[in-house]
């Protein structure tokens, strides 16, 4: 199965013409590129063969929310995936499980691919690799509660987001087939795919991405490096 690189840009680049620069340069199959809201339109007329997914999205398809994108927004720019609870979002802007069920539910509804953020904080894996399953276990049934439709789910580390150091692939292995058989078990989610994040850089994407248990990556800083983001995606072919 081919491994499936998503870039997520966070509140970077500046401008539209940086970001359109950005995104002819990593136009790649299995790629999905997640530009900050603003820039969505301008990416989807250069890319070519990778897909466009928005980093959020809000539950209502419309009325009075002020400062908010529903799914139907993000489909009629021509996005075809999203990302949704991702740690940023839950540390930096209160976003609980509930919220985040109410996203996966719309954005499923609008028609979107959902790329569905889970990972423990530094504390709790300091208890060890058990405690990170049950911490993992406990955000899935939240989030997915209801849920019937298949979801994409990256499996990020919070300490391990931007921090340099990853996961061992070992260790993200034993979590991916733990997800897999919780979303088969617990909703009857067959075949759910498992992005590995939180530091993936060209040096250990391969130690990764050769594992037939995880099916991809989510890129937060080296997805603004053309030549970084590149060799993750040669990685991956390989
Ligand atoms: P990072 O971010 O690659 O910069 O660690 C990953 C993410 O937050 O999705």
């Amino acid at each position: 199965m081919k491994k499936l690189i998503v870039a997520n840009w966070k509140l970077n680049p500046l401008t539209e013409s940086e970001a359109v620069s950005l995104a002819r340069k990593i136009d790649h199959k299995n790629v999905v590129v997640c530009p900050p809201f603003p820039f969505l339109p301008a990416v989807r007329k250069v890319l070519k063969r990778a897909a466009l997914g928005a980093q959020d999205v809000f539950w209502e398809p419309h009325g009075a929310y002020t400062g908010e994108v529903s799914g139907l927004m993000l489909k009629s720019v021509g996005a075809r995936y999203v990302i949704i609870g991702h740690s940023e979002r839950r540390a930096y802007f209160g976003e609980s499980d509930d919220a985040i069920n109410e996203k996966i539910h719309a954005a499923l509804a609008s028609g979107l691919k959902v790329i569905v953020c889970v990972g423990e904080p530094r504390a709790v894996r300091r208890w060890g690799f058990m405690a990170a399953r049950r911490f993992v276990a406990r955000q899935l049934k939240r989030d997915l509660r209801g849920v019937k439709e298949k979801v994409i789910v990256a499996y990020e580390p919070i300490w391990a987001i931007g921090s340099g150091t990853s996961d061992k692939p070992e260790e993200t292995v034993r979590m991916a087939m733990f997800i897999k058989k919780f979303c088969a078990k617990r909703f009857a989610l067959r075949s759910v795919s498992v992005l590995y994040g939180g530091s993936v850089k060209p040096g250990n994407a391969r130690g990764f991405l050769i594992r037939k248990e995880i099916n991809g990556a989510l890129v937060g800083g080296a997805s603004l490096k053309a030549s970084e983001f590149k060799k993750i995606v040669q990685a991956a072919g390989k």
